[in-house]
């Protein structure tokens, strides 16, 4: 049996892996907080396998908006990060005072960051989404002034997923149809045309998060799964990669959708993929609304072709709830596509669980922890994607340099320079666009040259923002 110490340190390997590694030797980048460090002596022991830190993080202010998950402030709270959170978004002036002194805000989809509110913030480092979407905020400007943005796309697959299996089972029981029908008083014991999903074929367009998953879970219901992808991706369970699409249509009785909304996906299933379908097959839509032709769809309802459809996307939706709002007037075939029977509708919910709203606060929280920390971008949406090993405790005078500039050149040659004072012990760099980011880890830095160092990079032509970790 393990020893409660063996325990601690399984724990403390546990907290590494999710909140970045604390031998990672690394800090604010504020000024204030530097000269605060210089005055601080450090003496941590090594031997510890620490939850540790080596610097006060309490310096570094976060504004969390719109209710984000509980999994998040925990993990801000854990680094001493000062969280400022509110359940609700801010009225614009409101949030253009706020963002002026944080360096990381957490919003979800309600909240703007349009250029004249980021145009304000003096200090920001870094901006969370905690949803999937991002287009509430403006990536570039965000890039431009060096903030990197992250979101979470993939914490909600498993909710969209175990939707879709449902749907499966409600279309080839018509169950929708009955339950509308009884909570009208009509009782209707049919079994004509209703289907056990057992030896059933599943065809899953887009076998990527989403679609993976799901080929698992039908399998476990006895289905046959195929599925269709732009590129070659190795088969989960006894599922079996089709080479063309129209290979999928003709084979499979129960059709799902699951890929990005893209120039090639619009209407990627319109009147000629229903015909190619076999009669009597039922299509599922939880990806993006563009990828169904939907008149199409209505037509290949009523002719009977398609026994039976799920939509949880559609190309205009409304954006808040209420009554009345999936009119003609924001689709014109509204009304058209409400009449027809053995059809789901769903308000774009596939992703809309508890159990994914928790997940979204960790990877979200926990990008945004990395990047404070340790300066690394991987998985941000606007910026380039740059990581690199973390400074072991034991070298004390190493320091870990950020440097975001505009992407032009001469820029390296000119940093490099600076940082050629001392050992470069590993350096990234990356661009995207116009704009570029280096990380470099340098050695044998002494402490009192940190504020020298500071400066010189600080000075150079076309740098957009830096910062020194320690
Ligand atoms: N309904 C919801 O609430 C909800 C929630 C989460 C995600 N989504 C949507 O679901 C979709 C899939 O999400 P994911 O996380 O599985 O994405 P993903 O990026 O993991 O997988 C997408 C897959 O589609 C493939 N693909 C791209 N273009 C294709 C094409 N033309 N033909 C066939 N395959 C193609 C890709 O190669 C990839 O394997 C996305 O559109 C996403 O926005 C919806």
């Amino acid at each position: 049996m393990a020893s409660p110490q063996q325990i601690k340190n399984l724990q403390n390997t546990f907290e590494r892996a999710t909140l970045g590694s604390p031998n990672a030797v690394s800090t604010s980048p504020s000024q204030s907080f530097l000269q605060q460090q210089f005055q601080r002596p450090r003496s941590v022991s090594q031997s510890q396998s620490k939850s540790l830190k080596p610097f006060n993080t309490g310096d570094i202010k976060i504004l969390l908006l719109e209710n984000v998950n509980q999994t998040a402030i925990d993990i801000f709270n854990g680094q001493g990060y000062q969280v400022e959170f509110y359940k609700g978004s801010l009225p614009e002036d409101e949030l253009i005072e706020k963002i002026k002194h944080v360096h990381a805000i957490g919003i979800r989809s309600k909240t703007k960051l349009t250029q004249k509110v980021l145009e304000h913030a003096q200090n920001l480092v870094v901006i969370g989404c905690f949803c999937i979407g991002t287009n509430q905020v403006d990536l570039n400007f965000a890039a431009q002034k060096g903030v990197a943005v992250f979101n979470s796309p993939f914490s909600n697959s498993r909710s969209v997923a175990e939707l879709v299996i449902a749907e499966i089972i409600t279309l080839a029981r018509q169950l929708g149809d009955r339950s509308i029908e009884l909570h009208t008083g009509t009782w209707n014991k049919v079994s004509a045309k209703c289907w056990e999903v057992r030896g059933k074929t599943l065809g899953i367009i887009g076998y990527g998060h989403i679609g993976a998953q799901l080929s698992v879970l039908a399998e476990a219901l006895g289905m046959n799964v195929l599925y269709y992808d732009v590129v070659m991706i190795m088969a989960l369970g006894n599922s079996r990669q089709v080479p063309t699409l129209d290979d999928l249509l003709s084979k499979a009785d129960f059709i799902t959708l699951h890929v990005p909304e893209t120039s090639e996906t619009k209407n990627l299933l319109s009147a000629p993929q229903f015909a190619a379908m076999k009669d009597g097959a039922y299509v599922i839509n939880a990806s993006r609304g563009t990828v169904v032709d939907i008149p199409a769809l209505i037509a290949a309802m009523k002719s009977g072709k398609i026994a039976g459809a799920a939509l949880d996307v559609y190309p205009n939706e409304p954006a808040k709830n209420g009554a009345g709002l999936f009119s003609n007037d924001l689709n014109s075939w509204a009304s058209e596509l409400t009449s027809l029977r053995n059809l789901i509708l769903t308000p774009h919910i596939g992703g809309s669980t508890e159990e994914a709203q928790s997940a979204i606060g960790v990877e979200v929280g926990t990008a945004l922890t990395k990047y404070i920390n340790e300066g690394v971008s991987v998985g941000s949406v606007n910026f380039p994607e740059v990581a690199l090993r973390a400074i072991d405790y034991d070298q004390e005078n190493s320091v870990r340099v950020l440097y975001i500039h505009q992407n032009v050149p001469g820029v390296l040659k000119t940093v490099n320079n600076i940082l050629g004072e001392h050992n470069i012990e590993k350096q990234y760099s990356d661009s995207q666009g116009d704009v570029a980011y280096l990380i470099a880890d340098i050695s044998d830095v002494d402490q009192g040259k940190l504020n020298s160092l500071y400066e010189q990079l600080e000075s150079t032509p076309y740098k957009i923002a830096i910062r020194l970790l320690y």
